[in-house]
């Protein structure tokens, strides 16, 4: 979750350093901290808290390096402070590192390194490394072999950056697990954890492989394989521009990424839909595997696993198949049966979340097939899949998943659907649905525009309350987990999810007078049966916001929104808009830092 940057080239290397790490705030952060290179020396300023506090330390006049690396860190190891605070340098001051990652062998890392009078400052395990490196220096006085001998000891996952003054304009950097992008313009050659950063200076990007290392000069980029070999470059056209990663003149990234649905989701259709048909060509090549599949285990973390809680429905609808979802953090431990009969689909936005990671090695070590849905181009998940099927949402940023979980709605229904195909099941109400996906992105354009004023009418009612609760039954379910998660995960509320069915069975204990119920009902078999779960909450003073369809009667309900009239199966698509509508206005009343939740960071890329 850490921000890393890095620059050598022909022009100053603070200015890009800072802007970049800038673009990567939306990542959370804690403390900040920069390092500037050249023979002379290397120069490191760090401060806790927000860049603004690193900004009011760097005298710019004096630092006109043309080499530098920087870092904003998300504690992992260590409290958040200048001692902690990344970058780290060896004894000498002649080599500095950034690190994002765990490095699981640290204590026993250390403990050589102290034996042979290595003295530490931090209570981080980054700060191993550099003085590793320092050590392997000593004995080679080489940077490029001192530096990959120090990655080969080396067991977790790590993005690095180093510079030394051994040499000056050259920028060492490494991967395992966590991101590391590599590009390459007319200034000189860029590093960084995320697209963003680089966006302004270069369209000419490489994602570095698990394994690779590589040495940054001001005119070219070498790579090498995980056994030291120089590789091939192979550039990736970057699907993003600066355009996708600023506001379009929105007041925040969530509002505009809100807004973007429309279009996302016609994105991830295009191509899709053929004719009567759903296409996934990316199936083709584990088609036979499929039909021999047993069980299917969908697989992720927070919204994602919402999204898949959706996608097990979908598929249970049709299949009459053992189809289970999991929270990947559970799924590591919970003895799930596996082997090469099951199908695990995992789901993840960044690609890059550390829980989801482990599931898929796990999944993997045990034989099963594995599909990733994703939304980063040539992230860590995909690269670990059988197959991957990518969300075509574009770049979201703000830490609230909008535009990537209604993608992965629209895309894990045609998965389910293309599933159920290859196993030998039909889908009866077929040819309506795909009509209904042709549809989609004007419906929710229209539906859009024309229930915000009402849903931001609904949101001032919740901008006191401690407690909303969110209720719904089968598919309505999944819209009431997401809704409890996007109101509490921006606006601080707390908001649970609860069956519509289990309401008597303890949680209406919880309702009196006022409190908040947000109810789903767009499901005509249990639709009735919501209606009066919902009327039992009215019963005990609860204002009820009843989210339906066209159709179900809810008289004495004050405060309704009717969705547009949809194939129930794709009601958790319309459903989104109006929940990520009531947690935005709730949050901004409340004056919540929307983009940037308090704790929370974009991508869970530790455990
Ligand atoms: C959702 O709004 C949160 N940002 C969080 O729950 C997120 O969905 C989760 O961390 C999984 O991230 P991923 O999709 O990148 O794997």
């Amino acid at each position: 979750m850490c921000g890393i940057t890095g620059f050598t080239g022909y022009t100053l290397a603070l200015p890009i350093l800072m802007q970049g790490l800038e673009k990567l705030e939306y990542r959370g952060y804690d403390s900040a901290g920069v390092t500037l290179a050249d023979d002379i020396g290397l120069v490191t300023l760090k401060a806790k808290g927000r860049l603004s506090e690193l900004r009011s330390i760097l005298d710019e006049s004096e630092l006109l390096q043309m080499t530098g690396i920087g870092h904003t860190r998300w504690a992992t190891h260590g409290v958040p402070n200048n001692l902690n605070a990344h970058p780290h340098t060896n004894k000498r001051n002649t080599i500095s590192l950034v690190h994002n990652g765990i490095i699981e062998n640290y204590m026993s890392l250390k403990q050589m390194l102290e034996n042979f009078d290595y003295d530490f400052k931090s209570e981080t395990d980054s700060e191993v490394i550099v003085h590793l490196i320092d050590f392997y220096y000593r004995q080679c006085l080489d940077m490029e072999t001192a530096f990959k001998k120090a990655v080969g000891d080396l067991e977790g996952s790590y993005g690095i950056c180093v510079v030394s003054r051994h040499s000056p304009n050259k920028i060492f950097v490494a991967r395992k697990e966590s991101p590391m992008i590599l590009g390459i313009g007319k200034e000189g050659s860029f590093c960084a954890s995320d697209v963003p950063a680089l966006l302004e200076y270069t369209r000419q990007l490489i994602s570095l492989n698990d394994g690779d290392t590589a040495i940054l000069e001001p005119d070219k980029i070498t790579v090498f394989d995980a056994e030291g070999k120089e590789k091939p470059i192979e550039w990736m056209d970057s699907p993003y521009d600066m355009q996708s990663a600023q506001k379009g003149g929105y007041d925040t990234f969530m509002e505009k990424e809100i807004h973007e649905q429309p279009q996302t989701i016609k994105e991830t259709l295009r191509g899709r839909l053929s004719g009567r048909k759903i296409v996934l060509p990316e199936l083709d090549d584990i088609r036979d595997n499929l039909k021999n599949i047993n069980s299917v285990i969908w697989i992720a973390c927070g919204t994602a696993y919402h999204a898949c809680v959706y996608g097990q429905m979908i598929l249970n609808k049709h299949v009459p198949i053992n189809s289970i979802a999991v929270p990947a953090s559970e799924f590591r431990y919970g003895n799930y049966h596996v082997d090469r009969n099951t199908l695990c689909i995992f789901v993840s936005q960044s690609g890059e979340t550390a829980d989801t990671l482990a599931a898929i090695k796990m999944a993997k070590e045990r034989g099963a097939l594995t599909i990733a849905v994703a939304n980063v181009l040539g992230s860590s998940l995909t690269r670990l899949a059988d197959t991957t099927i990518y969300t075509c949402a574009g770049l979201e940023i703000a830490v609230a998943s909008t535009k990537a979980y209604t993608a992965q709605l629209v895309l894990l229904y045609m998965l389910a659907s293309k599933l159920s195909e290859i196993m030998g099941y039909s889908i009866s109400e077929h040819q309506e649905i795909i009509t209904n996906l042709r549809q989609l992105s004007n419906m929710t354009q229209q539906f859009l525009e024309c229930c915000k004023p009402v849903v931001k009418e609904y949101a001032q009612m919740m901008k006191d309350e401690r407690d909303v609760y969110f209720i719904g039954r089968q598919l309505d379910y999944v819209s009431a987990m997401e809704g409890a998660l996007k109101l509490k995960e921006i606006s601080y509320i707390h908001a649970d999810a609860y069956y519509a069915g289990e309401l008597k069975h303890g949680p209406i204990a919880l309702i009196q007078y006022q409190k908040i119920v947000v109810a789903f009902a767009t499901q005509p078999e249990v639709s009735a049966k919501t209606i009066s779960n919902i009327k039992e909450t009215v019963a005990r003073g609860a204002r009820v916001i009843l989210i339906t369809d066209k159709d179900t009667k809810a008289d004495g309900f004050s405060y309704i929104i009717r969705l547009p009239q949809i194939h129930p199966e794709l009601s958790c698509i319309t459903s989104a808009i109006v929940f990520q509508l009531l947690a935005y206005y709730a949050a901004v009343e409340r004056g919540c830092d929307v983009d940037k939740p308090r704790n929370l960071a974009k991508s869970v890329t530790v455990e």
